[in-house]
């Protein structure tokens, strides 16, 4: 079995103070490796975004032990927790997130900006990265221009042109048709089957959960079950 990758270990996280605080996550223990596409579901409020984002160093845990690739991530500082998102983690939003007003080939050059990528080799590879997603012909388009699904794809290329070890998807079909979500979901299953990519998704739908070979259920900030995907659910 290859190494653990995500590593939470007794992790909570509350919110506010006496009578009004939430357990937002109460003990989570979860192990995630390399080559492993999680669905993670459950009702709301039931902690799946909040162990997203700790999983994705956006939020820290209020007590337990988060590694990544072997690092705990609360002796790395603020520089050191950009550095790693940066660097490692693809990150995937419900609601694409993109800039508008800037093409698709601008928006998935941006992570290359910021890692200081000379302009031939950002063009270079944010081309590639469209063509992984099926959007070649697209690079000059502006997010308006394009359909949800596309623009997805787009937030896809944008969180795979850095080569991270791992892609972060919360809720990633939310804004999106049954068809054009289960085109996300096919390509999301190619990008983990074909090039091995680690996955983690959030979604409050079986059918797109099914596209992956681990379900994660989580209820008042607990997992409650944590079992493989049954082959050819989808
Ligand atoms: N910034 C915050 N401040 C206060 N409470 C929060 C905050 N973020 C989340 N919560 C609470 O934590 C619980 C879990 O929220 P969340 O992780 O967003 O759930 P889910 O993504 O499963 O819907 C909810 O009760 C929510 O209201
Ligand atoms: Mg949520």
């Amino acid at each position: 079995m290859s190494a653990p990758l995500i590593e939470l270990r007794g992790i909570t996280r509350t919110y506010g103070e006496g009578e009004a605080m939430v357990r937002a996550l109460d003990g989570v223990d979860l192990i995630i490796r390399e080559g492993e596409f999680v669905a993670i579901m459950g009702p709301s409020g039931s902690g799946k975004s909040t162990a997203m984002n700790i999983i994705g160093c956006l939020d820290r845990p209020s007590d337990g032990h988060y590694l990544f690739n072997g690092v705990e991530v609360a002796t790395l500082d603020q520089d050191q927790r950009a550095l790693l998102r940066r660097n490692y983690l693809g990150f995937v939003f419900q609601g694409f997130n993109l800039l508008a007003r800037t093409t698709a080939l601008e928006n998935v050059e941006l992570p290359l900006i910021y890692k200081g990528q000379p302009r031939a080799e950002r063009v270079a590879r944010a081309g590639a990265a469209l063509m992984r997603v099926g959007l070649e012909g697209r690079e000059d388009h502006a997010p308006s221009q394009l359909s949800g699904g596309q623009q997805q794809r787009v937030a896809i290329a944008r969180a795979l042109v850095g080569e991270p070890m791992v892609m972060l998807a919360d809720e990633p079909t939310g804004n999106l048709d049954t068809k054009r979500s289960v085109e996300i979901m096919e390509l999301l299953r190619q990008l983990n089957r074909d090039e091995g990519l680690t996955i983690v998704m959030v979604t409050h739908e079986e059918d797109m959960a099914a596209y992956a070979s681990r379900l994660v259920v989580f209820t008042d900030g607990r997992v409650v079950r944590d079992e493989p995907v049954t082959e050819g659910a989808a």
